[in-house]
């Protein structure tokens, strides 16, 4: 594999998730693999797990791993074309991707949407000029539109928990004070659709995800309706997509509750805000598998180091 910046490069998420249940039994198993290869990890956002868990992933298979907060340390990075760089941008991604690429043999990168500018936040400006500038593989570790470490983590985490062939999957909106991506959402959304599981989503009135990515997938204004025999029930915040960026409803009747799950699992990428988007009594029962969820971040990035150590 080249790249991995989305799920769709995912050829057959069945045999990744084996892969990676398989990594996850033996995590020193390559770790001759990534000897004398450097992983360099460029972050323009905050982070704790991806931050960490993609390290670890990189010392498990016996690589180097350097971080960089693009944001805080570097000079500040030009992205357009052809601009008179007089203003606050010291360097352009033209050089500065090339020069990562003489240090390192792989490139991550987090670089969040503007989601003010939707048409750049879907042109993936930050992610695609790695790809163009850099001379290495790149992989997203979360970008404008996708977050596909995260995705297939919620894939193999689904696979371990499940106790019925085909269980019953939700994916909920639920409320935050703040204007949250859609990253995390839309690489789920994918994910799913490309396993063997009855796929849901619910959300308010306005807050659809991007319809090229939801697809047939059936999508509930009423929780309570989309919450009927689930086996899963994977929450999450985003702002509006139609209505670009905006938060147009913070209704707490969103929260997940512990009256409202049952005896599903609950699912979240973290960090998450207590009584706010979850009560205590969710994330402190044994229903609650995020802190496993966040475990296996190790193995599913893990396995896409391997994949692209083996071609390079
Ligand atoms: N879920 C996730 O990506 O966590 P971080 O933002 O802490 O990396």
């Amino acid at each position: 594999m080249k790249h991995y910046t989305s799920i769709n490069d995912i050829d057959n998420i069945d045999i990744w998730i084996k892969e990676a249940q398989s990594l996850k039994r033996n995590p020193l198993n390559y770790n001759h693999l990534g000897q004398n290869k450097t992983l360099g990890l460029l972050f323009f956002n905050s982070s704790l797990r991806t931050r960490l868990s993609t390290q670890k992933a990189a010392l498990n298979l016996g690589m180097n791993p350097i971080v960089m907060n693009v944001s805080g340390d570097a000079w500040g990075l030009e992205f357009e074309d052809g601009t008179v760089m007089n203003g606050s941008t010291a360097e352009h991604i033209k050089e500065a991707a090339a020069v990562v690429s003489q240090y390192c043999d792989i490139i991550a990168v987090r670089a969040f949407p503007t989601l003010t500018d939707k048409a750049k936040d879907e042109s993936e400006q930050v992610l695609q000029a790695f790809k163009n500038y850099a001379s290495v593989p790149i992989v997203n570790m979360e970008s404008a539109t996708g977050h596909p470490l995260q995705g297939l983590t919620d894939a193999l985490t689904i696979s371990e928990f499940k106790i019925k062939p085909r269980p019953k999957v939700v994916l909920s909106w639920a409320p935050h004070i703040k204007v949250l991506p859609h990253a995390v959402a839309n690489s789920f959304t994918q994910a799913m659709q490309n396993m063997d599981v009855e796929f849901v989503i619910a959300n308010p009135e306005g807050y659809d995800l991007n319809p090229k990515i939801t697809g047939n997938t059936k999508i509930y204004h009423n929780q309570e309706e989309a919450f009927k025999d689930a086996d899963f029930i994977y929450t999450k915040n985003w702002s509006s997509y139609n209505d670009y960026g905006k938060v147009i409803n913070t209704d707490s009747k969103w929260m997940i509750t512990k009256n409202k799950i049952g005896d599903a699992k609950f699912m979240h990428c973290l960090p998450v805000r207590r009584n706010v988007v979850v009560e205590d009594a969710v994330l402190d029962s044994d229903n609650s598998i995020v802190i496993q969820q966040a475990n296996n971040r190790t193995y599913a990035a893990q396995l896409v180091l391997k994949k692209i150590l083996e071609d390079l």
